[in-house]
């Protein structure tokens, strides 16, 4: 698998090992209690394996938000296939219909692009637009959208109907929480293989759409129609309410 540009050369894996045998032998000296240089060093090194697991799990994060795709040749492939047009430069579309991917989860974007290909998810232009896409592309263009700064919106609309769904969900109706698998300020999340992409400051006219389509079943590849499910509880002021309120977060 080829590291994103952006994930240190070392691998911070055989920083923390390196340290961690540091310890075990230290341990193994019959002497250590008694000698507090060492244990001052052992502390030294303790909090070095820290930083150094802390930086292990960034670099997790960050090749989970980006995949395997080098960002570089996305930039160049999104440009003259022409997705740039559209969904704008640094992946902040002009249109209120079209999506941001502006730190959009590559994983999302490319199961996104899965699904226009096969027709899983129906779309006249994007199906024509994705047709002719090989996988590098694909994970390319994926990994130059997933590492521009993520999409967000003013932080104006404090809509209380959609705040407490969004927050709260409506347990008598049967309605999860929003954040619970979009995570806080619907900016996602990467959990047991599914990849929950970021709602938060996309657009609001294409995010009023997709809850319909939901609703009316029109879009249906979400895990087990999680999603089918939870635009069928909603009624049309609501997702109205919660468009608004997620695009501007
Ligand atoms: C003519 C405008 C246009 C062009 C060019 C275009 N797109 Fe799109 N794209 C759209 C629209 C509109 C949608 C929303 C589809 C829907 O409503 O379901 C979309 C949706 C998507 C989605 C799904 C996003 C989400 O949040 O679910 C992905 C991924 C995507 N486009 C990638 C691309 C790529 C990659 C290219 C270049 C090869 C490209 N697009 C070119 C208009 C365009
Ligand atoms: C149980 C988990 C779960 C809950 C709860 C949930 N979602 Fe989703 N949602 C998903 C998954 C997974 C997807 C991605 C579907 C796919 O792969 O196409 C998704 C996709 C979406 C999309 C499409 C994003 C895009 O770019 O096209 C919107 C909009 C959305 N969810 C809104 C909501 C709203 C609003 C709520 C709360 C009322 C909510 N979701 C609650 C799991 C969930």
């Amino acid at each position: 698998m080829r590291l994103p540009r952006t994930t240190p050369q070392i691998s911070s894996k055989t920083v923390s090992l390196s340290a961690y045998k540091y310890f075990a032998c230290l341990r193994r000296s019959k002497n250590f209690k008694n000698r507090p240089w060492k244990r001052s060093s052992f502390l030294a090194f303790s909090a070095f394996a820290l930083i150094a697991s802390t930086s292990e799990a960034r670099a997790e994060m960050v090749t989970q938000q980006i995949g395997a795709g080098n960002p570089t040749a996305g930039k160049e492939k999104s440009d003259s296939m022409r997705c740039q047009e559209c969904h704008g430069a640094d992946g902040n579309s002009n249109d209120e219909r079209i999506p941001n991917h502006a730190g959009q989860y590559a994983g999302y974007l490319i199961k996104q692009l899965h699904d226009f290909q096969s027709g899983e998810r129906k779309h006249e232009t994007m199906a024509i637009m994705a047709e002719d896409l090989n996988e590098a592309d694909i994970s390319d263009i994926a990994a130059y959208f997933a590492s521009q700064k993520v999409m967000h919106g003013e932080g104006r609309n404090d809509n209380p109907v959609a705040k407490k769904l969004f927050i709260n969900g409506d347990p008598s109706r049967g309605i999860p929480a929003c954040i619970s698998c979009h995570a806080g300020n619907g900016k996602g999340k990467y959990a047991d293989n599914i990849v929950y992409p970021v709602i938060g400051g996309q657009r609001r006219v294409y995010l009023r759409s997709q809850l319909v389509n939901w609703q009316i079943g029109e879009r249906a590849n979400s895990p087990d129609g999680v999603m089918n499910k939870i635009g069928k509880l909603l009624s049309d002021d609501e997702i109205d309410a919660l468009a608004n309120y997620i695009s501007d977060l």
